[in-house]
């Protein structure tokens, strides 16, 4: 991977356009962050081969070996700061869109930010952002995209049943770079329509993908496990749940999984 290479017909006209490169840095979100607070134009991208300290929601680690796509971009969003909560959505929606038509992948969403394939994490997403008040500074968009690896040689054994990886799924490796650029292509179509429209035409698009709506699930956050049937996600990105006692729950923040029963 270079910068040259990434940018390389690349056709969007505001994201990816500055892209910076680095062999190796701790969290692409935590440089694209500082690049921000310097000033970095909308659509700057930070792309790393490789995180030593990648990071996922919920304090968790994100394991970046080589192969992966790990790369992070900056937005300068007009909307307030309950409105880019939704950002998630929208790159993985890109993400989605990128994966099926470039390696004709059968890929879902899951609530709130994950992107599957048969059930298992391909793809990571975690925005951060920087606010005064409710006013949205800058955010930054992270993307973790396992390509060019086989999940059962680098990742820990209890990942294996829940994760995977473009490799493990085309049965052979493919273009970083080619990748980087559908993914962009996606990702700023994606932001101009929700810049746009809003939040309705992002969801009912991702929706479409959310293979885990109308099942049995357990969500998870860090107190408490909570079991119910998906009915929906709303126009604010929470999960509506109907409890075993038939009452509703709305959602904000957790990890979905399907229940086997
Ligand atoms: C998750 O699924 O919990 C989110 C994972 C997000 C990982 C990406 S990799 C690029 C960027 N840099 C990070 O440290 N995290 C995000």
């Amino acid at each position: 991977m270079s910068v040259d290479k990434l940018q390389e017909g690349l056709q969007t006209r505001r994201f990816g356009k500055t892209v910076l490169f680095s062999s190796s840095v701790p969290s692409t979100n935590d440089w694209a962050k500082k690049l921000a607070a310097m000033g970095a134009a909308e659509g700057t991208v930070a792309v790393a081969e490789t995180q030593t300290a990648g990071r996922g929601r919920l304090e968790r680690e994100w394991i970046s070996p080589k192969g992966g796509l790990y790369f992070s971009i900056i937005v300068r969003p007009e909307f307030d700061a309950t409105e880019a909560t939704k950002l998630v959505f929208v790159a993985g929606l890109a993400v989605a869109d990128a994966l099926r038509e470039e390696y004709c992948l059968k890929i879902e969403t899951k609530w709130p930010n994950d992107v599957l394939v048969n059930g298992r994490k391909i793809c990571g997403i975690l925005a951060e952002m920087n606010t005064t008040n409710q006013k949205v500074n800058y955010a930054v968009i992270g993307v973790g995209i396992n390509a060019n690896f086989d999940i059962r040689r680098v990742f820990p054994p209890s990942l294996k049943p829940v994760t995977t990886s473009i490799e493990n799924e085309v049965g052979s490796r493919i273009k970083l770079d080619n990748l980087f650029r559908a993914v962009m292509s996606k990702l700023e179509k994606a932001y101009s329509l929700f810049e746009q429209q809003g939040f309705a035409p992002i969801l009912a698009e991702w929706k479409k993908g959310a293979a885990f709506l109308g099942q049995e699930v357990e969500v998870t956050d860090q107190r408490e496990e909570i079991v119910g049937l998906a009915l929906d996600v709303d126009e604010e990105g929470a999960l509506i749940l109907r409890l075993e006692n038939g009452k509703t729950r709305r959602v904000c923040v957790g990890d979905v999984s399907l229940r086997i029963s």
